[in-house]
């Protein structure tokens, strides 16, 4: 065990949940809780230009992170970066472009792109990533946990392949049926890369790692299994294999995956993130007290009137068993148009309604 994992912090509800300690109050944290809809973020990101130098910037990614935990009584932080940075380090040359989103410039698109994929040097490749963690560490002392990330290796091949965003994802998912091969030695290779990712990650002072899986929905019962959820459960057990990182939290996040949730809660992890189109309440009883649970308000809501946001979050704590360990949070991210209030609403509400007596 390191120094790090040792850390005693000031308010670790976040933490004791993911242990399976009792807390007094549920813990709070957003998806996307940095971004658009704060007007302090968007000035900053007009500082830096756009938002890759925004992640680039150790300084501006631990200024930004910080800037929610000022508004609202938020139990986590989570690092400011994003998931596309491990592709990026690849050499497939991401940007953001203007209303489109993510754009690679060189998308992977036969098997021998594939094999001459290089797993990146986390610390030459990513060492901006890693700096600002350790910024934020920094910035936040022994306040409250800070959050790492990474996309799983199924969403981040989705991504690679398809060269940009997409509904459906169709030509990963064409590949995996055509040459499953390749697919398998794309994943492989992501599969490495986030491990290291991750590790050096909690190494630099992130006391949980979350594995965003945010098109795992999309695949076949059986690709699931054995791409999205094969893969993450070897990042698992890559963390869990090293006394740096074996003590750390993870957190999975399955977008559209609740009918695996007994196949998630098996790997190991700590907690399971939840969306929003299931109860809390039915996934509490499948899973018992073998994970935490991470969710689930749906994040249109947050464009609704301050009362109906209260009305919810109220149902949705009136809908889980009493012994359930839950992380309150979005079913998905924030979006761009809704208001800083709206926000402090709903946080305002899991401070009311979440205590446990
Ligand atoms: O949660 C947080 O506050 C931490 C920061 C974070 C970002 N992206 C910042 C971001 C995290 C955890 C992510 C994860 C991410 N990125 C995912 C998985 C979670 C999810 O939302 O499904 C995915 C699929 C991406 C890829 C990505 N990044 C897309 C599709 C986009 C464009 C869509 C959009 O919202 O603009 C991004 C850009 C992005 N990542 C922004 C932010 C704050 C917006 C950039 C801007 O300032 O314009």
């Amino acid at each position: 065990m390191t120094q790090d994992n040792r850390r005693v912090l000031q308010n670790d509800r976040f933490l004791k949940v993911l242990r399976g300690e009792a807390v007094d109050r549920t813990p709070v944290w957003l998806m996307r809780q940095a971004g658009r809809y704060l007007p302090e973020y968007r000035e900053v990101r007009a500082q830096a230009g756009n938002f890759m130098n925004l992640c680039m910037n150790p300084e501006l990614a631990c200024e930004v992170t910080m800037q929610p935990l000022r508004r609202y009584g938020f139990d986590a932080a989570i690092l400011f970066s994003d998931i596309l940075t491990i592709p990026d380090a690849m050499g497939l040359e991401l940007r953001f472009a203007a209303g489109e989103g993510p754009v690679f410039d060189r998308p992977v698109q036969d098997a021998a792109a594939i094999k001459a994929l290089k797993v990146p040097d986390v610390h030459s490749d990513l060492g901006y990533v890693i700096a600002a963690v350790e910024h934020i560490r920094a910035a936040l002392g022994d306040s409250l946990p800070l959050i790492g990330f990474s996309g799983s290796p199924w969403t981040l091949a989705a991504y690679m392949v398809e060269g940009q965003g997409s509904k459906d994802f169709a030509k990963p998912r064409a590949m995996l049926h055509e040459d499953p091969t390749s697919g398998q030695m794309l994943i492989d290779k992501l599969t490495e890369s986030v491990s290291e990712y991750l590790k050096a990650q909690i190494r630099a002072g992130a006391d949980a790692a979350m594995i965003f899986d945010t098109w795992g929905g999309l695949l076949t019962s059986e690709q699931y299994l054995k791409y999205s959820l094969g893969s993450m459960q070897k990042i698992v057990d890559a963390l869990k294999a090293d006394p740096d990182t074996a003590d750390t939290p993870v957190i999975l996040f399955s977008k559209g995956c609740a009918r695996h949730i007994n196949a998630m809660a098996d790997t190991g992890c700590a907690g399971l993130g939840l969306d929003w189109t299931v109860e809390l309440g039915d996934i509490a009883r499948q899973v018992g007290n073998r994970v935490a649970l991470q969710g689930n308000l749906d994040p249109a809501i947050l464009n609704a009137a301050p009362e109906v946001v209260r009305a919810e979050v109220q149902r949705i704590f009136a809908s889980r068993p009493n012994d359930c360990r839950h992380i309150f949070n979005l079913g998905h991210g924030i979006t761009p148009g809704v208001t800083p209030e709206a926000v402090g609403a709903a946080v305002e509400a899991v401070h009311e309604f979440g205590t446990y007596s």
